[in-house]
């Protein structure tokens, strides 16, 4: 494996580097202290692993072009909400069209049939309903869920990210639940109300299924927010048939597995679920994001629905299904997230995968790939992960954040928070040969 002291002295080397490389990124870092706190406009942004984080002029496609200049190959893509390139053509002429024409109406615009055909067709549900985000889809499901079942727990697996809902954050440590520890203000105790197990532990789960108590499984069917966590052969069918038998909602997130193919990872590989969660990428970088459901869940909502009073229901903000957010959704889905666009980025993240394979070889190190569709995650652990304890085992901060800056050194992005590479349709063999190239170099310089 790699010494932590040769990591520490390559890091210095390598954070000069970066600082000598990027001096009007590091002018306008300064220039932002200056009314943003930390000196950014969102705090994540600080969780990049580089001195400062670099000031991005614009982008097209796959190309991220900072503000001193440099083009950057770019594989983290606004952590997926770009995953089909930044700005493809058919989002800009609609989004130029709708511009001039208002943007929120609070009235449904006469596109929102068009999204309405593309959503139920592409996802296989009958039924669909916009939010702003998808943290915000998830939180509206898990209401539904609670309402329509009458329960109010709702089951996880360790090491799952959903977005910024507070009922999600629940860790096992040694096989206990708590609190995730980062969180921030947190007065109440998540564990009230959600049960938190291992993925692909079948056991635990007809257990806690078993119980009547749950109104909802909310999953990813691959898990992507822990490094990558694939399901074992039958434990998502075992989700379907378990949650069914006990009157259990299943709700597939698929905001990052709608990498596995055009209809997600469920509507590519199956099974299906009760309800389905999709955001960021269907925007094409504008917010929005969708939920659907089923005849029975949709009967389920009336029915929920009906027994109470008029007023607010806790569900959706004002901007949900805006007029703008309707048009790019119509591009995205309509024109640019295509079966051919498919291809081209599951072949290429096909080859990148196999390709890293050959440098970690060639380097002599256990690490491994995992890849759902255009998505790909090298792990620097001797063995694949099959769950979240397994997976938060396998990081290695300082090495993976190291690597991190020296791919961006010699001109590759990835994002930021763990070893995550999507591959867009813009995206090029030449990208995929110098990803695999200056990762290559990376680890010599380590040896
Ligand atoms: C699986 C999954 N669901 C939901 C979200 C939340 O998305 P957003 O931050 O756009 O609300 C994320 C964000 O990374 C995610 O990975």
């Amino acid at each position: 494996m790699i010494n932590p002291t040769r990591i520490a002295q390559v890091r210095a080397a390598e954070d000069a580097r970066f600082v000598a490389a990027n001096p009007r990124s590091a002018k306008a870092a300064q220039d932002r202290a200056q009314g943003w706190h930390q000196g950014v406009p969102f705090h994540w942004m600080r969780d990049w692993p580089s001195p400062f984080p670099l000031t991005a002029a614009h982008a097209q496609g796959s190309i991220l072009t900072t503000l001193d200049g440099q083009d950057l190959d770019d594989f983290c893509l606004g952590d997926t909400a770009s995953m089909f390139g930044h700005s493809p053509a058919p989002l800009v002429r609609a989004l130029t069209e709708q511009v001039s024409q208002g943007l929120s109406y609070m009235l449904p615009s006469d596109t929102a049939a068009t999204v309405g055909a593309l959503l139920a067709a592409r996802f296989h549900l009958p039924h669909w309903q916009l939010t702003t985000t998808a943290s915000e889809a998830n939180r509206a499901v898990i209401r539904w869920a609670r309402a329509i079942t009458g329960r109010s727990k709702i089951l996880i697996f360790n090491g799952c990210y959903h977005g910024a809902v507070d009922d999600v954050f629940v860790d096992l440590r040694d096989g206990q639940p708590e609190t995730r520890q980062s969180l921030v203000g947190q007065v109440w105790d998540v564990r009230d109300h959600t049960i938190a197990i291992e993925f692909n532990d079948g056991p635990a789960l007809e257990a806690a299924l078993a119980t009547g108590e749950i109104a909802c499984v909310l999953a990813e069917p691959v898990m992507t927010n822990c490094g990558m966590v694939l399901p074992q052969p039958g434990f998502l069918a075992l989700m379907r048939t378990a949650t069914a038998r006990t009157g259990t909602l299943l709700i597939w997130d698929e905001t990052h597995t709608i990498s596995s193919g055009p209809g997600g990872h469920s509507g590519t590989f199956g099974p299906g679920g009760d309800m389905f969660v999709i955001g960021k990428s269907i925007g094409g970088g504008v917010p929005c994001a969708a939920f659907g459901f089923t005849d029975a869940v949709a009967r389920g909502m009336e029915a929920a629905r009906a027994h109470l009073p008029p007023g607010h229901s806790g569900i959706g903000t004002t901007l949900s299904a805006n007029a703008l957010a309707i048009r790019a959704m119509a591009a995205m889905l309509g024109e640019v997230m295509s079966p051919a666009a498919y291809a081209h980025m599951t072949d290429l993240a096909a080859e990148l995968a196999g390709r890293i394979e050959g440098v970690i070889d060639r380097h002599k190190l256990p690490w491994h790939v995992a890849r759902v569709g255009a998505r790909v995650e090298f792990e620097c652990s001797d063995r694949p992960p099959t769950n979240g304890t397994q997976a938060r085992a396998a990081m290695d901060h300082d090495l993976e954040s190291l690597i991190h800056l020296m791919l961006v050194n010699r001109g590759t992005l990835l994002a930021p928070f763990h070893n995550m590479m999507l591959v867009s349709p813009a995206t090029t063999m030449i990208q995929v040969d110098r990803l695999v190239a200056n990762l290559d170099a990376a680890l010599c310089e380590l040896e």
